[in-house]
């Protein structure tokens, strides 16, 4: 009897079936969620929040407009745009992780955020909403996590109007070979071992370490938006390309 072979994708630097990867990310997110703020803060020295601030500036969001922050985890994002979108606009939280958006939700809640914010589990690649529902979309630090990035940017393509934008927040290639080299060393020595004494979790963090290495570079990532059907894509790198900041525009 023949046996049909599994397909397989990256978990980090292995190899693994695609299933497998998504129940890992997903374990890694349950184990992380607790803490992730801490370590974010943490790991970043706290600049992630200016690499968010700069992600809402150039957002071009205003009173009234409806966003989703799709693999928004903690809500860092979707609490500012809470702020300019005010009543009469709407904010979507979604997370494929339930224990991720229950401490955003708890969060933002606790926060006072405003009530134009919703709360939904869903997966980028089969995103649960109408066509044409979003003037602004924004995905931070998630889609390396997603298995199929194409399938996911095709969703975000579809669930936003004309006109709408996509902002794809994600870790990067470094162009300067000193800084390659003390940002290797800093995520393969020093950030697995400030999970384990933080958040108690060494594998989480090594994770996070390669799979940034395996996320596409910057003109890779500008080239699979293009391939989505986005137009006037573009990026600009911050830190020296530590993160990128990519946008689309639905035609
Ligand atoms: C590193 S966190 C980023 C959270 C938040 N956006 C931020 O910038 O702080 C990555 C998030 O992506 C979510 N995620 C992973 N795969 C996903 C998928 N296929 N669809 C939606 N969310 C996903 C995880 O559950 C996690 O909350």
């Amino acid at each position: 009897m023949s046996e049909k072979k599994q397909d397989t994708t990256h978990f980090g630097y292995q190899e693994v079936p695609v299933d497998e990867k998504v129940k890992r990310v997903a374990d890694v997110f349950h184990s992380v969620a607790g803490k992730y703020d801490l370590m974010n803060d943490m790991m970043s020295g706290g600049i992630h929040r200016l690499w968010k601030r700069i992600t809402i500036e150039q957002s071009g969001a205003r009173a009234g407009m409806k966003v989703l922050d799709i693999a928004g985890g903690t809500g860092d994002l979707t609490r500012k745009f809470s702020r300019i979108v005010g009543p009469s606009g709407k904010v979507v939280l979604a997370d494929i992780n339930e224990s991720m958006l229950r401490v955003g939700r708890d969060k933002l809640i606790n926060a006072g955020a405003a009530g134009n914010i919703e709360y939904v589990q869903a997966n980028a690649e089969c995103l649960p909403f109408a066509d044409n529902t979003f003037d602004i979309l924004t995905i931070a630090f998630g889609l390396r996590n997603v298995t199929d990035k194409d399938a996911a940017l095709r969703s975000m393509l579809r669930v936003l109007k004309p006109g709408g934008k996509v902002m794809v927040l994600e870790f990067s290639k470094t162009d300067n070979p000193l800084l390659t080299k003390a940002y290797d060393f800093y995520s393969f020595n020093i950030l697995p071992q400030m999970g384990k004494l933080i958040a108690n979790d060494a594998e989480s963090y090594r994770y996070l370490a390669e799979s940034i290495r395996m996320h596409p570079d910057q003109e890779t990532l500008k080239e699979m938006m293009a391939g989505a059907g986005f137009v006037n894509c573009r990026y600009q790198n911050m830190t020296g390309g530590v993160v990128a900041l990519h946008t689309g525009i639905k035609p």
